[in-house]
C-alpha cells in the first residue's frame, strides 16, 4: 500500500502509516509531491501548512496523487487553517468526516472518482517567475517581495571579499546582492525549505555559489574559516522556539567564521539577539535601525 505523509503530525492527532514517503519541503531529503504520478498512492496523511494558498496546493496535490478510493487524512491547528480545511476539501468535491482533537481539526476523506478545481489550486500554488525577475512559490518566506529587513541589510552591505555563506538564504535575495561584488570568491547558500532552495537554484546562477538544501544546524560539510556570513535568520512571529532558532543561527555563524571574520545580520528590532551576539562575537556594532529592523555587524 504506497503511502505518504506531509509533515510530522502529533501521533494522537494523525497516525502516520509505516513506510510512508515524507513530502514536507521543510524536511531535507523528502520527496516533492509535484513529481509523484497521478493516482499512484493509496493513503496520504497531511499536516496541512498554514498559508491559504500553500494549503490548497498541498491538499490538491495530495488528491491528485491518490488513487480513487484511497484515503486522505488531513489535520491543521484550529488557528492555523484548521477551520477552513473541511470547506477546502468539499470545494474539491470530497465528502468529509470532520473531528477535533488537541486543538486541531481533522478531516477524513475517501478520494472520489471525480474531483473539481485541482488544476487551478495547483497552478495557484506552483513556483512562478515574479516581476522582480526571481522565481518564488507561495509558502516560502516573503514569497512575493523582498523582505524590508533584507532590503535594509542589502543597503548597508560593506565591501566583502573572500569566502562566505548566506544562512537561511531563501530564494536568494541576499546571495544575489553579495555576488555583485567581484572580490567574493565563494558563497554557500544554506536553506531548509526545498521550495525556496529550488527557486534559489534558478535565481542565483553564478559559478562561485553552492546552493544546499539543509538545516543550518546540521550541515553535512561543516562551514569553517569563512571571511563573512550574511543572514536574515528565521523569526516567524517571534515565539520562543523561533527565537531559539535565530540564536542557533548566530552561534552557527560564529563557528563558521575565521577569527576576524564578520557576520552581517538583519533582524526585527524586537528580537532578543544582542545577548547571544555579544556572547559569540568579540565586537558587535549596530549599523542601521529603520522600519522596525536592525542591522548588526559582528566581528569574531
Ligand atoms: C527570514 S527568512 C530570510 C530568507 C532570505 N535570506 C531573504 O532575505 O529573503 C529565513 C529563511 O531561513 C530558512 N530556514 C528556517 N529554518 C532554517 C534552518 N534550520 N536551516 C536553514 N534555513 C532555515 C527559512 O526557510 C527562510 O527562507
Amino acid at each position: 500500500m504506497p503511502a505518504a505523509v506531509y509533515g510530522t503530525p502529533l501521533a494522537d492527532v494523525l497516525e502516520t502509516p509505516k513506510g510512508a514517503r515524507q513530502l514536507s519541503p521543510l524536511l531535507p531529503g523528502s520527496d516533492d509531491v509535484a513529481q509523484i504520478a497521478d493516482a499512484s498512492l493509496d493513503e496520504i496523511v497531511l499536516l496541512v501548512p498554514p498559508g491559504a494558498v500553500e494549503a490548497r496546493y498541498v491538499v490538491a496535490q495530495a488528491l491528485r496523487v491518490l488513487a480513487p478510493g484511497g484515503t486522505l487524512s488531513a489535520a491543521a491547528p484550529k488557528d492555523r487553517g484548521g477551520l477552513r480545511l473541511k470547506r477546502t476539501l468539499e470545494g474539491f468535491g470530497c465528502e468529509v468526516a470532520e473531528t477535533a482533537r488537541r486543538h486541531h481539526r481533522i478531516c477524513e476523506v475517501e478520494r472520489p472518482a471525480a474531483l473539481t478545481g485541482l488544476d487551478e489550486a495547483i497552478a495557484e500554488g506552483a513556483p512562478r517567475l515574479l516581476p522582480s525577475g526571481l522565481w518564488s512559490q507561495p509558502g516560502v518566506f516573503s514569497w512575493e517581495r523582498l523582505d524590508p529587513g533584507s532590503e535594509l541589510l542589502i543597503q548597508h552591505l560593506p565591501k566583502l571579499k573572500g569566502e562566505g555563506a548566506d544562512l537561511g538564504g531563501g530564494i536568494g535575495w541576499l546571495s544575489l546582492a553579495v555576488l555583485k561584488q567581484p572580490a567574493v570568491t565563494k558563497l554557500r547558500l544554506i536553506e531548509l525549505d526545498r521550495r525556496a532552495f529550488d527557486c534559489a537554484r534558478r535565481n542565483v546562477e553564478d559559478a562561485r555559489v553552492s546552493i544546499e538544501w539543509a538545516d543550518v544546524r546540521k550541515v553535512a560539510a561543516p562551514l569553517t574559516d569563512l571571511d563573512f556570513v550574511v543572514m536574515n535568520p528565521p523569526f516567524h512571529d517571534g515565539g520562543a522556539e523561533d527565537r531559539a532558532l535565530g540564536q542557533a543561527f548566530i552561534r552557527a555563524a560564529s563557528s563558521a567564521l575565521r577569527k576576524g571574520g564578520t557576520l552581517w545580520l538583519t533582524a526585527n528590532r524586537h528580537l532578543p539577539y544582542e545577548a547571544v551576539l555579544n556572547e559569540a562575537f568579540k565586537v558587535v556594532k549596530p549599523v542601521a535601525d529603520a522600519g522596525g529592523f536592525k542591522v548588526y555587524e559582528a566581528r569574531r
